[in-house]
């Protein structure tokens, strides 16, 4: 009998994702009765806001539930293109723009139609989950470049130190997750001088840019010079800045030839976005509402809150976040104690004795760490921070 395996190589390959597991395990816990406050969630607590959410259900009543032209509607490319320049200060074409089921697919979107196997792509660690494994399933080469030392921003020089003959690619996220890390202009000048000398490509994943504090203001790499944003995939969506995780809307903007690629894959692969999501996501872009504003507002009133209390704490360090709702906390002082030994066990410790569930920092490249999110009610993070207390006097014993 021929050898007939019932699953790819390249699928095994791929790890699943921890991030998933611990959450996994905490519905569990939940759904049989127990207290369980989650902070490993990746999306805002609020609900998309209202004016959105009427002209989706205005879509709906109006039978706009059919396909659209898969790169997306053209009113909503047109917005984008607004946007990109009302924001950041670049000029795009309609014909420059692909909105695709989230900012995921867009990114999917671009690696896959731009590396050929064995092309590496820089990936500054720590870093979004799913960036090393887009690349693995495109057949190409993940190299992880870490950034601890410098305070979690990846550096010309080191970038500069990891290129080689196969290098493809640099992905730039910020603001990060899972730092909150926000990149200032200065490095992101340095960074795209090595990226133009070498003639290699960014993506620039900038889906956090509306989520910033304390004055700091998001700078898009391709707004830099003309020459980087030749070069630059620029990804943004609408689920973090407007609450809209789960209407799957998100975009790539960036040289023609890539973007005629990537929509010729989404025609192949899903097709068009949502028809509703993407009216609503007109909806979303089209006006400056005051519910954005005041979510924004409110997570940085818990980034304030959470930040005098972690201050306190002499066994624990981390980076202020400036951006994104997480907290990225180093907690490998407590490895070696009641069993803990790296980011998964200790998580798994905080879920089991205090019923909190936090995101290793394994799932991010980093397993000193774990990931807390504050974009969970104030009563919850004080609740959770009653419960930490307790574990982190119950390790220091
Ligand atoms: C850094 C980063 N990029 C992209 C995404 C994907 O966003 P979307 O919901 O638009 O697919 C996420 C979601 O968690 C993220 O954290």
């Amino acid at each position: 009998m021929r050898n007939f395996k019932l699953t790819s190589k390249r699928m095994l390959s791929v790890e699943p994702s921890i991030t998933l597991m611990i959450t996994s395990q905490a519905l569990d816990m939940k759904n049989a009765g127990e207290d369980v406050i989650i902070l490993s969630a990746g999306e805002p607590d609020y609900i998309t806001p209202e004016y959105i959410r009427k002209e989706a259900i205005n879509a709906i009543n109006n039978g706009f539930t059919h396909y659209t032209q898969t790169a997306g509607i053209p009113q909503l490319r047109k917005a984008i293109v607004q946007k990109l320049k009302q924001d950041n200060n670049l000029d795009y074409d309609i014909s420059d723009i692909i909105v695709s089921t989230g900012a995921k697919q867009s990114i999917y979107n671009v690696v896959e139609s731009t590396i050929d196997s064995g092309d590496e792509v820089i990936i500054p660690s720590p870093y979004w989950v799913s960036y090393p494994e887009m690349v693995k399933l495109s057949d190409g080469k993940p190299v992880i470049i870490k950034t601890e030392k410098n305070k979690f921003m990846l550096s010309a020089e080191e970038l500069e130190r990891n290129i080689t003959e196969r290098t493809k690619i640099v992905l730039i996220n910020s603001p990060n997750n899972p730092t909150g890390v926000v990149y200032d202009e200065k490095t992101l000048k340095e960074l795209s001088e090595v990226i133009v000398k070498h003639n290699l490509l960014c993506i620039s994943d900038e889906i956090y840019e509306k989520v910033t504090y304390n004055g700091v203001k998001h700078i898009s790499i391709a707004s830099l010079g003309e020459d980087i944003k030749e070069r630059t995939i620029v990804v943004n969506g609408f689920s973090k800045a407007y609450a809209m995780t789960g209407w799957r809307i998100g975009y790539a903007a960036g040289p023609k030839e890539i973007i005629q690629q990537c929509i010729k894959l989404q025609g192949h692969s899903t097709s068009c976005p949502s028809s509703i999501g993407q009216a609503a996501a007109l909806a979303a872009i089209s006006s400056n509402s005051p519910e954005v504003e005041e979510m924004h507002n409110t997570f940085n009133k818990r980034r304030i809150y959470l930040k005098e209390y972690l201050d306190k704490i002499d066994s624990i360090s981390y980076v202020e976040p400036l951006g994104a709702f997480y907290y990225f906390i180093k907690v490998d002082n407590f490895y070696g104690k009641n069993g803990i030994n790296d980011s998964v066990s200790f998580a798994k410790y905080l879920l089991e004795k205090a019923n909190i569930a936090v995101t290793p920092g394994k799932a991010f490249g980093n397993d000193k760490y774990i990931r807390i999110s504050y974009a969970i009610s104030t009563k919850d993070i004080e609740r959770a921070i009653m419960k930490f207390d307790y574990i982190i006097k119950d390790l220091s014993e």
